[in-house]
This record gives structure tokens, C-alpha cells and sequence, in this order.
């Protein structure tokens, strides 16, 4: 009979410890300066977006730097009448949830569709009937995700996006 064997204990609770050791993942930010060519409250170049009757904005990303001044101007490109197919510029707080926001929108139609105090809004166009167009002028938001729509009834679905300010 041989004791030779190691022991099966020992080795188990050598990998309780290195378990243990697998520390929880950190992701760290790259420590580069940020970029100084821009003083913080620049005017980056107007971003122009249009609208159609087929409910789709022209882009569903745009990018801005943050705290600077920000014109975007909305183009209604379609000709349906207004009361059937308008369009507006509806930039939101980061994470609230667009659907939600949407179908409190839908209520709110003597105030165009934006729900009157609601603290989710950051900025807004005017709503645009056919041939229409607003300018938006709002300083960019700090750095993060911010959803924008159009918030006329039924059209969150199709017209939404995503403003990155970086
Ligand atoms: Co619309």
C-alpha cells in the first residue's frame, strides 16, 4: 500500500485562492489629455438633418464635442400635410427609455408632443409640417449617449437615433 499521493485538499484550496485573486475587471479610461484645439464652448459646424414622409431622419447618429455649441437644423423634406406627417427634433436625458418617453409624447398633442415640463427633454425643434424647417441651438450635453426622436405620434418607432457627445 503507498501513500504517494498528493493531496487532493491542498490542490483544492490552492484554486479556492486563485479564484479568490481574479480581482473584479476594472476598465480604466485612457489617461491621454484631452484634446485642447478646441476651447469648451466652440461652434462645431451646423449639423443638418432632414425628414421625409417615409418617417426617417437622414442620420441616426450624430457626434458633437462636449460643451460645445450645437446648431442642428431640421428639414421637413416631404410634402404630406402636417396633420398626418410631421416631424420634429427631440434630443432625451441618457437612459430614458424611448418608448416610454414616446407614448407620453402621444398624449401631449396641444403642446405639439412634447409633454409640457417634462424633465427627460433637453432640447427640442418646433414640429415641422411639410416644406418646414426649425434651427436648434442648444450647448452639447457632457460626454454620453443621448436618444433623440421625432416625438409625433407613431413615428419613435422609425425616427430615433443616438447624439454621442465626446
Ligand atoms: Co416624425
Amino acid at each position: 500500500m503507498t501513500l504517494s499521493r498528493p493531496s487532493l485538499l491542498s490542490s483544492m484550496f490552492l484554486s479556492a485562492i486563485l479564484l479568490a485573486a481574479c480581482g473584479k475587471k476594472e476598465e480604466k479610461k485612457s489617461e491621454a489629455a484631452p484634446a485642447q484645439e478646441q476651447p469648451a464652448a466652440a461652434a462645431a459646424a451646423p449639423i443638418e438633418i432632414t425628414a421625409n414622409d417615409q418617417m426617417q431622419f437622414s442620420t441616426k447618429a450624430i457626434e458633437v464635442p462636449a460643451g460645445s455649441q450645437v446648431t442642428v437644423i431640421l428639414k421637413n423634406i416631404g410634402t404630406m400635410p402636417k396633420e398626418n406627417m410631421a416631424h420634429n427634433f427631440t434630443l432625451l436625458k441618457p437612459g430614458t427609455v424611448v418608448a416610454d418617453f414616446a407614448t407620453k409624447a402621444m398624449a401631449a398633442k396641444a403642446t405639439d408632443y412634447i409633454p409640457a415640463g417634462d424633465p427627460s427633454v433637453i432640447a427640442h425643434t418646433k414640429l415641422l409640417g411639410p416644406g418646414e424647417s426649425d434651427t436648434l441651438k442648444f450647448t452639447a450635453p457632457p460626454a454620453g449617449e443621448y436618444p433623440f426622436l421625432c416625438t409625433f405620434p407613431g413615428h419613435f418607432a422609425l425616427m430615433q437615433g443616438t447624439l454621442t457627445s465626446k
